[in-house]
C-alpha cells in the first residue's frame, strides 16, 4: 500500500525528480522569464553571508552566487539537496528545515526564502529562525504565492475570464495543484493563509516590513488584473 504525503516537506521530497525537470526547463515557469528579475531587484547589495531558506534545486542560491553572494543554501527535502549539490559541487548546500536552522545567531545578513514558506510545514517556525540567524541590521525577503492566487482561480484560460473566490479567503488551508504544461506535470503542495497570516508572524517576530509588492505576471493577460506573487522586504532593526 502507498501512503499519499502527509506533511508539506514530504510532499516536496516526493516531487523532486519533476522539480527538477520543472525548474530546469529553459523559460518554462515564472523564475527564469520575469519572477528571478523581479525578486533579485528586492534584494540588498551582496553582504557577509546570505542564507537561501527552502533552495530546492538550487537554482536562485546558483544566481546569487554568480552575482557575489556568499551563499549558503538550506532545504529539508534530501532529494532536493542532493541535485542541488550535484549541479554546484562547490557550493554549500544543507540539509535542515528552514524551522531549525543549523546556524548561529546573527550568523547572516540576508535571508531569503522564495517561494518556499508557503511551502513549509512551520511557515512561522521559519521566520523565528529568520530572525534570529539574522544580525541587527539584516534582511528577510520573501516571494510567496500571493494570497489572492492561492484564495481561488480563474475559471477559463480565456483573457477576460472570472476569478472565483468559492472557499473562505480568511481560512488557512491545504492546498495541492497538478498542473501539465508541455509535457511536463508537476505538483504543487502548499499553504494557503490570508495576507494578515504571512505578514504578522514577521511583525511578531520584529521585523519591520521595508517593501511589500504584488506581483503581477507581465506575459499573461489574465494575471495582469490580478497579483501572481507577494514580495516583501524585512528588516531586523
Ligand atoms: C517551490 S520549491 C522552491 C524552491 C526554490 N526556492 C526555487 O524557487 O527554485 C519549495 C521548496 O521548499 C522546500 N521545503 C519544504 N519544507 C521545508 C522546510 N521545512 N524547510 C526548508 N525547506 C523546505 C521544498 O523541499 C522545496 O524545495
Amino acid at each position: 500500500m502507498i501512503l499519499s504525503p502527509v506533511t508539506l516537506r514530504d510532499a516536496w521530497e516526493a516531487e523532486a525528480a519533476n522539480w527538477v525537470e520543472w525548474a530546469r526547463r529553459a523559460g518554462h515557469d515564472s523564475y527564469g522569464r520575469f519572477h528571478r528579475e523581479a525578486f533579485l531587484e528586492l534584494l540588498p547589495p551582496p553582504g557577509r553571508r546570505t542564507l537561501d531558506v527552502g533552495c530546492g534545486e538550487g537554482r536562485l542560491a546558483r544566481d546569487l552566487k554568480a552575482l557575489g553572494h556568499q551563499v549558503v543554501a538550506v532545504d529539508a527535502a534530501p532529494s532536493m539537496v542532493a541535485h542541488a549539490r550535484e549541479a554546484d559541487p562547490n557550493g554549500e548546500y544543507v540539509l535542515a528545515s528552514g524551522s531549525a536552522l543549523p546556524f548561529e545567531d546573527g550568523s547572516a545578513d540576508l535571508v531569503v526564502a522564495f517561494m518556499s514558506l508557503q511551502d513549509m510545514d512551520d511557515a512561522d517556525g521559519a521566520v523565528r529562525e529568520a530572525w534570529r540567524v539574522l544580525e541587527p541590521g539584516g534582511r528577510f525577503c520573501v516571494a510567496l504565492v500571493h494570497p489572492i492566487n492561492s484564495a481561488g482561480r480563474f475559471e477559463s484560460d480565456e483573457e477576460d475570464a472570472a476569478f472565483v473566490i468559492r472557499d473562505s479567503y480568511f481560512e488557512r488551508r491545504r492546498y495541492v495543484d497538478t498542473i501539465e504544461k508541455d509535457g511536463l506535470e508537476m505538483t504543487f503542495s502548499s499553504d494557503h493563509r490570508p495576507l494578515e497570516g504571512w505578514l504578522r508572524p514577521l511583525a511578531d517576530a520584529g521585523f519591520l516590513l521595508e517593501r511589500v509588492r504584488e506581483v503581477p505576471a507581465p506575459d499573461n493577460p489574465r494575471w495582469q488584473r490580478l497579483p501572481l506573487f507577494l514580495h516583501v522586504r524585512a528588516l531586523e532593526p
